[in-house]
């Protein structure tokens, strides 16, 4: 059953959220060539800290780290260590925190230096996907609706969508009702409403939709090791259409 958020509610989820995004954007202005993951996450605890917030994945399953820091052909779950970040790469970075209670979540690509011509179109696919799957999350639209906006996306470029992994609800804990997959026929799954909070992830390969995770139990990579992308946002559905909560806003 999904929940649906009261006001009051929204509120707090809106400024768990904007912690996420404002570590995120920290961590971009970080994230250069000779720096190691580790590094990010230890910038990271100390932001969350400081916000008065505490990090969702530390301790989530066993995960050891504060953040996910993904490079290249990692999908999703990298654990930050002594991997060397260099000039064209790809980095995923993924923060998820609460405060009071709520949770938001987040979580962008960028490229590091200048990039190859594959990296470039996969960042821009991405970025659109997720626009073209918020589109979506509209009152009365139904949840795959979302997920084949991600799915025609990628495709119409030639490339492929996650499947074992989803975007997901959100607010009280990390993960809630509704699963929304990166895949779906329009008009299927559960009907969206206004008060739904939802956390809309985009997890798009290069080449195949092919995924594993590696003997450290967490980082999941591409089964080709082509470059993979992720993208989400915590967007709060309202009777009108629906907020970022991730969006940095300015002031
Ligand atoms: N943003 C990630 C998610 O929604 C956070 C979980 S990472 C984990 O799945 F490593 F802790 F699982
Ligand atoms: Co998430």
């Amino acid at each position: 059953m999904t929940i649906l958020r009261s006001r009051r509610e929204i509120a707090k989820m809106r400024e768990s959220s904007r912690i996420a995004r404002v570590v995120i954007e920290e961590l971009i202005g970080a994230a250069e060539p000779g720096v190691i993951t580790q590094k990010l996450d230890d910038i990271a605890a100390e932001t969350i800290r400081r916000h008065g917030a505490a990090s969702a994945t530390v301790g989530y399953k066993g995960y050891p780290k504060h953040i996910c820091v993904s490079v290249n052909e990692e999908v999703v779950h990298g654990i930050p260590g002594k991997r060397v970040l260099r000039e064209g790469d790809i980095v995923s970075l993924d923060v998820c925190v609460h405060k009071d209670g709520y949770y938001g979540d987040c979580a962008g690509t960028g490229p590091l230096g200048e990039v190859d011509e594959k990296k470039k179109k996969l960042l821009d696919v991405g970025r659109r996907a997720l626009d073209a799957a918020i589109a979506k999350a509209l009152p009365d639209n139904r949840v795959e609706d979302i997920s084949h906006a991600i799915e025609t996306t990628a495709k119409e470029m030639g490339c492929s969508v996650v499947r074992e992994y989803t975007g997901h609800g959100i607010g009280t804990s990390m993960h809630e009702d509704p699963k929304i997959p990166n895949y779906g026929r329009p008009g299927n799954g559960p009907r969206i409403r206004p008060g739904m909070v939802l956390a809309i992830e985009v997890m798009i390969n290069s080449g195949t939709y092919e995924v594993k995770v590696l003997a450290d139990k967490w980082t999941v990579v591409t089964a080709d090791g082509l470059p993979s992308v992720h993208f989400e946002n915590t967007v709060a559905i309202t009777k009108e259409g629906n907020e970022v909560l991730t969006c940095l806003k300015k002031t």
